[in-house]
């Protein structure tokens, strides 16, 4: 194990706290060296309040409790030099790293001749940086951090110590450009608060470890393209060459450090900016409702996987369909050829429609579903010879997909404002059907589809409206001659407590978009399901009659072997967790609504959401903070910004319900206490 150097931004800042918790996580991997001290002995607090670290005496131990060059001159005493203190640098057990404090903040004094800072350059190995998260924590911590890259020191991280403060740690990681984490200090200075305490913070702890490099590896870097730029640009000095001094024999670092520090290398993720505070969960794992992370932690996954897992993870009987047919297929063209998986779905799927007939169009993902749909409206219309019909109509809160044609009919401003000069025409009005009959009347014949998200407006925010308000928007775009498109992506499936949503409003939609879903989780496949009215339009000889559109994994056969089985089940055994899972959320969380910071709590199926009334919409600090309070109840959760909402699979028993519940009143009630 690599040696870990604590730096802090002063002498308050919480180095002992931090080491203390660090040891109580990972004691079998590090020791503890602090090599001078003043005042108290910090030495003699670690050995006390973790007492299975291994703790190494200090070098020089100065009584009076002010800076150790001061305490020496009146104790006319020295302090060791760089040069000592180095070679007096314990060498920890086979297979551990030391753990080493250093004494107030790198640019104190060291002794008469240097300042800390020539020290911690000395030792050459991967630091981080504790801040306490009290009031001016990111000035303070971005100053020390600017002095220290002056230095050549990038520590690997940011440790802010204190109550959790989500806009500190997001503007140090956004400008400091440095992962950020939080650790909260124990309730109370023995040993048994701070084991507590480093347990409950595991995977703070552990995100923190994953950042250290592998034995013989650079560190990971912490800065981006830009910020090695700047530093290029003057001249800074590079860092010393970081990672243990002499080669030992050592253990590997867990899955989980490995991961992350290699994933924060190569990966891009979604949604997520490249300077994110938060490492990503070391997911290695997964089964019914849990995500197993490396170090053994067994999360629910409380929003299935971004909705997409609907009975389970790794559902037996999927599991075994998908086994079946790979060993008959892998995967092959759809153009030309056929194969029995997608013809079975195709059956199954369109005995579910209000429809006699009608035809699947296969694609992978939901934004393609969407796209399709909204090609083959427009297409619909040129067949009909009305090519004039270029405009949609979405809805307010509507998210349908990041391809182009989804972005025109969403067009949230934080999802895609950037992109809006490159849109297509559409409007976008309010959930009502006058408001909708108002705009198809200012355009007649413009209007090729209205498209939306049926009962529940899934990424706007888990947005809801009645069957009833349903019945009137697709009535009033039949009275205007308008397709209509229902965008089942997250709502299809039983989730909303009928199979499909719009079922619930025994409406009659001309086209049905299906993904997340459709595989019960396990593949990516999507289906648009097509109407024998647009069909017909289609049914011509004439090469204009095709609809010129495919994907190299357009109906994928595996995935259409567990669609197959997944929606056997779901027909022949109709689930009855959707409607158990109401009751509960029903019982469970409309107590938040009393809550003053509280907006709104919806519930319907096995979707509940509360929305808090604080600000920043989807860009709430409030989201951040609310997903690290449920991690500490095991529960993962992403809230949609100001909206904390569930959608477990439907297989989660009634304790990871309570389970998820309760972490959802612990999240929106520390909102409420620092509001
Ligand atoms: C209603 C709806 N439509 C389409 C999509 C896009 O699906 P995908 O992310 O698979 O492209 C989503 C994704 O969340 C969705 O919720």
């Amino acid at each position: 194990m690599t040696d870990l150097l604590v730096l802090g931004t002063d002498t308050d800042a919480g180095k002992t706290a931090f080491c203390s918790q660090w040891l109580a996580a990972f004691h079998e991997q590090w020791e503890y060296w602090k090599p001078v001290e003043t005042g108290n002995s910090d030495t003699a607090t670690v050995r006390a309040l973790v007492p299975g670290a291994s703790v190494h005496a200090p070098l020089k131990a100065l009584t009076e409790p002010v800076a150790p060059l001061l305490a020496a001159r009146r104790a006319g005493d020295t302090v060791p030099c760089v040069a000592t203190i180095v070679a007096a640098r314990p060498t920890a057990a086979p297979g551990r790293g030391l753990l080493i404090e250093t004494f107030g903040g790198p640019f104190s004094p060291l002794d008469e001749a240097d300042l800390q800072i020539a020290l911690v350059r000395a030792l050459a190995c991967p630091s981080v940086l504790v801040s306490s998260s009290a009031l001016g924590a990111i000035g303070r911590t971005l100053q020390c951090l600017d002095a220290l890259a002056g230095s050549g020191i990038r520590p690997l991280a940011v440790v802010l110590l204190g109550s959790l403060d989500a806009f500190a740690a997001e503007q140090i990681g956004k400008h400091g450009r440095v992962p950020v984490g939080s650790l909260k200090l124990p309730a109370a200075w023995e040993p048994a608060a701070i084991a507590d305490s480093a347990r409950q913070q595991s995977v703070a702890l552990q995100d923190l470890r994953g950042l250290l490099p592998r034995e013989g590896e650079a560190p990971a870097e912490p800065r981006t393209r830009e910020s090695h730029d700047r530093r290029t640009a003057r001249q800074e000095p590079r860092p010393p060459e970081l990672g243990p001094r002499t080669p030992r024999l050592e253990s590997r670092p867990t899955a989980s450090a490995d991961l992350q520090a290699r994933d924060r290398r190569v990966v891009w993720h979604p949604y997520t900016s490249l300077c994110a505070p938060d490492l990503p969960l070391p997911c290695i794992g997964a089964e019914d409702e849990f995500l197993i992370l490396a170090d053994g932690r067994r999360l629910i996954d409380g929003i299935s996987s971004w909705w997409t897992i609907l009975h389970g993870h790794r559902h037996p009987p999927l599991v075994q369909a998908l086994h079946d047919a790979l060993a008959q297929i892998d995967h092959v063209l759809f153009a030309g050829v056929t194969h029995p998986w997608a013809v079975d779905l195709a059956e199954l799927l369109l005995q579910t429609t209000p429809w006699r007939g009608g035809r699947v169009f296969y694609s992978d993902n939901g934004s393609t579903a969407v796209e399709v749909a909204l090609k083959m409206a427009y297409q619909y219309w040129c067949q009909q010879g009305e090519p004039g019909r270029t405009r949609f109509v979405g809805f307010e809160a509507g998210y349908h997909g990041d391809t182009f044609g989804a972005m025109s009919v969403s067009r949230d401003p934080v999802f895609f404002g950037r992109f809006e000069p490159l849109l297509f025409h559409a409007d976008i009005v309010p959930v009502c059907a006058d408001r909708l009959e108002a705009a198809l009347r200012k355009r007649p014949g413009e209007v090729a589809a209205v498209i939306i998200e049926p009962l529940v407006q899934g990424a706007g925010g888990m947005r809801m409206h009645t069957p009833d308000e349903l019945r009137d928007i697709v009535a009033a775009a039949r009275a205007s001659n308008v397709l209509v498109i229902v965008d089942e992506v997250m709502t299809g499936g039983g989730r909303t407590g009928t199979l499909w949503a719009h079922q619930a409003a025994r409406v009659v939609p001309d086209l049905i978009c299906s993904s997340k879903t459709l595989t019960g989780g396990m593949m990516p496949l999507a289906a648009t399901l097509v109407s024998p009215m647009i069909v017909s339009a289609f049914d011509s000889p004439e090469p204009s009659g095709t609809f010129f559109h495919g994907h190299s994994f357009t109906a994928h056969p595996l995935a259409c072997a567990v669609a197959v089985a997944s929606w056997r089940i779901l027909t022949e055994q109709p689930s009855l967790a959707p409607a158990r899972m109401e009751e509960f959320w029903q019982a469970s969380l409309t107590p938040l609504q009393e809550l003053p910071h509280v907006r709104d709590v919806r519930i319907r199926g096995c979707i509940a959401a509360v929305e808090l009334n604080v600000p920043g919409g989807y860009l709430a600090d409030a989201g951040r903070s609310m997903r690290q309070l449920c991690l500490q109840h095991d529960v993962f959760l992403r809230p949609l910004g100001n909206v904390l909402y569930a959608l477990p699979p439907l297989c989660t028993s009634p304790a990871s319900l309570e389970r998820i519940a309760a972490a959802m009143h612990h999240a929106v009630r520390s909102i409420a206490d620092r509001a």
